[in-house]
């Protein structure tokens, strides 16, 4: 890109304030053309605000946007997607109820001259946007049919429906598997090629250093600094960020030779998964590797008593169960913190304490003034130890970053006191900072004796958190590696069925 390419929107001196937060004072954002611009920042740091703000869901408190140099105001979404302005954001607005073709084209479908939606249009067009993206679904596919990582991909699809200049991201690819994200990347390059300035938005710094071209750090709301990422290196981009060096080590654990904490016998179902077994210890980690798709979550779910598998058993404590319910699981000692944690997660309305202490309350059985300070300090303990980042423990959960409704959801299930903890992709959407944080109180957890599964699909967490790892690979146990054995590259072979030896 020539030096001194002006960008097509210039956000200055932008404040924003909710009740009691100043959640954006005075930032500035440029966004260039042909240009990635990450913007980087803690959980609550004001990322996912500034793109409400750019699209009109939210109004400035103060400040200018431009457009190619001229002032403008977004006083509803639809006056930033005529400015050519469109985002996927970090929770999808999307309909179950409706296919994916009207999903991508809800709000701006073709019409007919009669003034009727041209559904055949219609579906021409989302096909061609889906085969873009390399999506491996049709139009006509009902949203409620797709997972997670599909989903996704019908955010983006609609995001390119609509002829935009500005693309925005907010944590893209969080919900996708290795293979999405790299036609991801790809995409991302085409749309520069085309020109258009894109505000990508993620706490993945490996990721940040392959495809911006940018950047802009924000701290507590505030400008901290922008400029090219060529000129900085990974550990000050950190720093400026966290506003103090930050370990990115794991933390250093004995291995524990506990006595069996679980066993699992036989585990299977129609369509997702079959023959799972295994043993977890006391005071051991087990990571779960594998692709989307691999059957992880759904296994998860089948323990933890959400879905019903055909056959199976579990051992807990010497005695065999079989779980039927989630309260069932809780009731033994086993919880599950879902990947999903958006849908599954916090209670919206409720104070971030009651949501932390929802599932223990029966634990503090007197009602009234004292339960509710005891309530209190559980709370206080488990937002501390998992670096929550929020005005005070009263605030609607609502009101929260993403990344910090995320460790609210971990909190409550953790101040349960389980014996066995299911945590489905335990960082996803936490930042750099706080990761490590949870990574710290998972360790602390397991010398205490307790036993934690792990299902993540970042490499560098798995190797560095689990005593041992199980790969799954279409429904079933592909194999189990520890030690010298667990390397990024054996997890990849085996989570991709390749044959040692046989791939490049
Ligand atoms: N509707 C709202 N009402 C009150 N406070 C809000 C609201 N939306 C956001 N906030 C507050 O504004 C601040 C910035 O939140 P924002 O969602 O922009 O953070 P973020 O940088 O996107 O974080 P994350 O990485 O966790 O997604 C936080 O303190 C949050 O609690
Ligand atoms: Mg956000």
């Amino acid at each position: 890109m020539p030096i001194g390419d002006a960008p097509i929107v210039s956000m200055d001196a932008i404040t924003k304030t909710f009740p009691g937060v100043k959640a954006l004072d005075q930032v500035k954002l440029d966004l260039y053309p042909g240009q990635v611009t990450a913007l980087v920042g803690e959980n609550g740091a004001g990322k996912s605000t500034t793109v409400k703000i750019l699209t009109g869901i939210y109004q400035p408190n103060g400040g200018t946007i431009r457009l190619n140099g001229a002032p403008i105001t977004f006083a509803t979404p639809n006056d930033a997607s005529r400015a050519g302005i469109t985002a996927i954001h970090q929770e999808t607005v999307l309909f179950d109820e409706l296919s994916v073709a009207e999903n991508i084209f809800i709000g701006h479908a073709p019409r007919t001259r009669w003034g009727l939606i041209d559904k055949g249009q219609m579906h021409r067009a989302a096909g061609k946007l889906l085969a873009e993206i390399g999506a491996p679904f049709g139009p006509r596919t009902p949203l409620r049919d797709l997972g997670i990582a599909n989903k996704h991909l019908v955010a983006i699809a609609r995001a390119l429906s609509v002829d935009a200049r500005v693309v925005i991201m907010d944590e893209p690819t969080a919900a996708l598997s290795h293979k999405e994200i790299e036609e991801l990347y790809a995409l991302v390059e085409a749309l520069k090629a085309q020109g258009k300035a894109i505000l990508f938005i993620s706490h993945k710094f490996d990721e940040i250093f392959r495809i911006a071209d940018r950047y802009t750090v924000f701290r507590d709301g505030a400008f901290v600094g922008d400029g090219r990422i060529e000129d900085i290196s990974e550990n000050d981009l950190v720093t400026m960020m966290v506003g103090r060096a930050v370990d990115q080590i794991f933390p250093d654990r004995t291995r524990l030779s506990g006595t069996e904490a679980l066993k699992v016998v036989g585990y299977d179902h129609p369509t997702e998964f079959a023959d799972i077994n295994f043993t977890l210890n006391k005071g051991e980690i087990l990571g779960f590797y594998g692709l989307v798709g691999a059957g992880r979550s759904e296994f998860m779910q089948a323990l933890f008593g959400i879905t019903k598998p055909t056959k199976g058993v579990c051992r807990i404590n010497g005695n065999i169960s079989v779980i039927r319910s989630p309260a069932d699981a809780v009731k033994n000692g086993i919880v599950y913190v879902p990947e999903d944690r958006g849908k599954q997660g916090a209670i919206i309305g409720l104070p971030i304490f009651q949501n932390i202490t929802l599932p223990s309350v029966g634990r503090t059985s007197r009602r009234g003034f004292l339960q509710l300070a005891e309530e209190f300090k559980l709370a206080r303990t488990y937002a501390e130890r998992l670096d929550l980042r929020a005005a005070s423990l009263d605030q609607d959960v609502g009101n929260l970053s993403g990344g910090n409704q995320q460790k609210v959801v971990i909190a409550k299930w953790l101040a349960t006191k389980p014996q066995v903890i299911i945590l489905d992709e335990p960082t996803k959407g936490i930042d750099i900072g706080s990761k490590a944080a949870v990574h710290e109180f998972m360790a602390e957890l397991v010398a205490q004796g307790l036993s934690i599964i792990m299902v993540s699909s970042e490499i560098p967490e798995v190797i560095g958190m689990s005593d041992r790892v199980i790969v799954m690979r279409d429904g079933r146990i592909a194999t189990e590696l520890e030690g010298d054995a667990l390397t990024p590259e054996t997890l990849v072979r085996h989570a991709a069925g390749i044959a040692e030896g046989t791939a490049a």
